[in-house]
């Protein structure tokens, strides 16, 4: 494992970038992944179909808010034609480090979350049960 992308992933454990709440936010919106209860709460304000700002709390371990802390950094500013296209594979690469199977739920909550809020898109393809 790359031991300075590690530590990076830990830093925004520590210190998650975008953290907190907005005022009038124009989505929120709350899951978790049930298998082990940990929660995302990603609150948006638009502006002209693009992320003008973006706040997010949570619970859980490192990799899940770590991981939302870094999607926040991403898609701060960016269309939602562009997060619409941003996917499994880009959070993963964005992480930067292997991630095994049975973390894979944790590395993908926060833009799980985020995709619900914007799209209404609950399930991933694939994990419809
Ligand atoms: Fe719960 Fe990682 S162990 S999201």
């Amino acid at each position: 494992m790359d031991d300075l992308q590690m530590e990076i992933l830990l830093d925004h454990y520590q210190n998650p970038r975008n953290f907190g709440h907005l005022e009038n936010p124009d989505i929120v919106y709350e899951e978790g992944n049930p298998s082990c209860g940990d929660q995302i709460r990603i609150e948006i304000k638009l502006e002209d179909n693009r992320i003008a700002d973006i706040k997010f709390t949570g619970k859980g371990c490192t990799i899940s808010q770590a991981s939302a802390s870094i999607l926040t950094e991403i898609v701060k500013g960016k269309s939602l034609d562009e997060i619409k296209n941003f996917s499994k594979e880009d959070m993963l690469n964005a992480l930067g480090i292997p991630i095994s199977p049975i973390r894979l739920k944790c590395a993908l909550l926060g833009l799980k979350v985020l995709k619900a809020g914007i799209y209404g898109i609950k399930t991933w393809p694939g994990e419809e049960d």
